[in-house]
């Protein structure tokens, strides 16, 4: 017994030695295979099957950014105290009335009014100001009817059949299903595409970091743009339409789409869902502090219930 003791020691630290030198993955490369690039400004939650994966590729296809620019004195506009409430609350009002709107005339809207939201969208901020978008407008009565037809025939499929009967519960008070009339109606159908990687003048990609965000940031402002021009739309992401709407528009592989909008006027017998939003209290969080670590923070905290979580006041 006496004897074992120190074998079992070391069998434990040979162990130890085992577990630390692979805690990295490395264990999974092959000899001579490269490390795995990290892409930190990927997040897995936002990964789909659809993204390039840059760490299969190889390094030489990608272009380092070497450009310089210029740093100019930034112009701002600075308001009164007073001016800015009001201004942040009318901002606020107007978006308050955004409504998603599945039920759009077929009255026309003007051409610069959609040049102006989709030139706003394009302000957005982007990851190393990458611009990863493509805005596509699609107004050909055609394109639109294909559109439809192939949204309308992969969203029967997952209505009926991908998606499980908790997702059409869910989907149930907005009253939806796979026919989508406004594909057809809308004048225009605004389609988003995210860039997941671009292409540098010598033809190498460049990487679009953070892609999908700031695509999605562009989507907000589009949003909020059409409801400062007075126009409608429904968010949508049609499931499992990207590839073939790609297809169809002729848009390149680097594309994928995210998002499509159609656009246009509320018509006459336009109703929405009775849905109530979030208080001001619901959505705005307090950084939640555990108690352990109150000693640092003792003389900013408030305890709500001592001895568990807390908040910081
Ligand atoms: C990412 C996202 C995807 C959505 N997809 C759809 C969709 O495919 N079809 C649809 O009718 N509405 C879709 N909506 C609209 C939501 O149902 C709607 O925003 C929500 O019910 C709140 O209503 P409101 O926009 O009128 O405030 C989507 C919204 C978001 C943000």
């Amino acid at each position: 017994m006496l004897l074992l003791t120190p074998v079992l020691v070391a069998i434990v630290c040979i162990l130890m030695v085992w577990i630390f030198k692979n805690a990295d993955g490395s264990s999974d490369r092959k000899k001579g295979e490269p490390r795995a690039e990290a892409h930190p400004w990927v997040d897995k939650d936002l990964k789909d099957s659809t993204d390039v994966h840059q760490e299969e590729a190889e390094a030489d296809e990608w272009q380092e950014s070497e450009e310089e620019v210029e740093h100019i004195p930034f112009s701002h506009n600075r308001y009164t105290e007073k001016e800015m409430v009001k201004r942040s609350q009318d901002f606020y009002e107007l978006l308050n009335k955004r409504r998603s709107v599945r039920f759009i005339s077929n009255e026309q809207v003007p051409v610069e009014v959609i040049d102006n939201v989709i030139k706003a969208a394009g302000t957005a901020p982007s990851g190393a100001h990458t611009e990863p978008w493509t805005f596509v407008v699609v107004k050909d009565p055609d394109v639109k009817r294909k559109i439809r037809e192939i949204i309308e025939e992969e969203e029967e499929i997952n209505y009926l059949k991908r998606m499980g009967p908790r997702w059409v519960t869910d989907l149930k008070k907005f009253r939806t299903n796979w026919i989508k009339e406004y594909l057809d109606t809308a004048p225009v159908l605004i389609l988003i595409f995210k860039q997941v990687h671009g292409f540098a003048a010598n033809g190498k990609k460049k990487v679009h970091y953070y892609n999908e965000i700031s695509v999605s940031i562009a989507c907000g402002i589009l949003l909020a743009a059409l409801q400062n021009a007075g126009l409608v739309t429904v968010t949508t992401t049609p499931l499992n339409c990207g590839p073939r709407l790609r297809v169809l528009l002729n848009r390149p592989t680097n594309e994928k789409l995210l998002m499509l909008l159609p656009v246009g006027y509320p018509s006459e017998d336009a109703t929405v869902p009775n849905l109530a939003r979030k208080t001001l209290d619901q959505i705005m969080g307090r950084p939640l502090c555990v108690s352990r670590n109150l000693s640092t923070f003792s003389s900013t905290l408030s305890l709500r219930r001592p001895g568990s979580v807390s908040e910081i006041s």
